[in-house]
């Protein structure tokens, strides 16, 4: 029942021209691939340009990698849920680790942002994920759990389409070390279980668990082979042609 979900997240990389030719090329290469989904989050100046390639493939979502609670108004340098929606995003990713680390971050200003754009229609893809240290301590689940009450406690969905989680071990981000699918997987059960309390069984049932970090063409399989991962939110290996094999995988 939940589709797999399979996220691009260039981050700060690209410019218009080798994205023009990387999309295309997936669109040959993977746009067509029954019953699963991509999504394409590049940075902000490239929407305009991906919305065209990626029109009337209803299986392809565009989205942003951050975006301001407020609809408009004086707040320099951000961008809105409206704005997003203006340029063809149907998901933005919330509360990305280097956002929480670099830029500020808070469980706080993930709930603003996910509950602006779930009320403006964009699929939050929130990011949760624990610490090398806080993981040697053992404490992913109590990590993990905290950050999803505190971006999601008080949110109103009726879906779990609604709303998608990635869970990425920090260590594991552009690191080239990953969980093992097993691990990862009963992370994804902890937060699945935490989201039944939060919303109910059936949402969290209906809500995507993406995996990330280092998520490369051979080793897709073997998350995507778990009861609850449902995709990956990929970095580094979302920039080259070969992301279509994370895709088809
Ligand atoms: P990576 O990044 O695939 O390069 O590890 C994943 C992410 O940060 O979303």
């Amino acid at each position: 029942m939940r589709v797999p979900f399979l996220a691009a997240n260039w981050k700060m990389n690209m410019g218009r021209q080798a994205a023009r030719e990387l999309v295309q090329g997936l669109m040959e290469t993977c746009a067509q691939v029954e019953g699963r989904e991509m999504a394409i989050c590049p940075p902000f100046h490239l929407l305009a340009d991906i919305e065209k390639l990626v029109e009337g493939r209803p299986q392809v979502y565009l989205g942003a990698q951050d975006m301001y609670w407020q609809d408009s108004g004086a707040f320099t340098g951000e961008i809105s849920a409206p704005m997003l929606l203006d340029v063809g995003c149907r998901v933005v990713i919330i509360g990305h680790s280097e956002r929480r680390a670099m830029f500020g971050e808070t469980d706080e200003t993930c709930a603003k942002k996910v509950a602006a754009a779930v009320k403006h229609q964009l699929i939050p893809i929130l990011c949760v994920g624990e610490s090398l240290e806080e993981r040697e301590q053992g404490l992913t689940e109590k990590v993990v759990t905290s950050q999803l009450h505190g971006a999601l406690d008080g949110l109103e969905i009726s879906d779990g389409r609604q709303l998608i989680i990635a869970y990425e071990p920090i260590w594991a981000i552009g690191t080239g070390k990953t969980d093992t699918p097993q691990a990862a997987n009963e992370t994804m059960q902890t937060l699945r279980q935490t989201l039944a309390q939060i919303f109910n069984e059936e949402i969290a049932q209906g809500v995507r668990l993406l995996y990330g970090g280092s998520v490369k063409p051979e080793n897709i399989a073997g998350f995507m082979a778990t009861s609850d991962i449902d995709g990956a939110l990929v970095g580094g290996a979302s920039l080259k042609p070969s992301f279509a094999q994370i895709v088809n995988y």
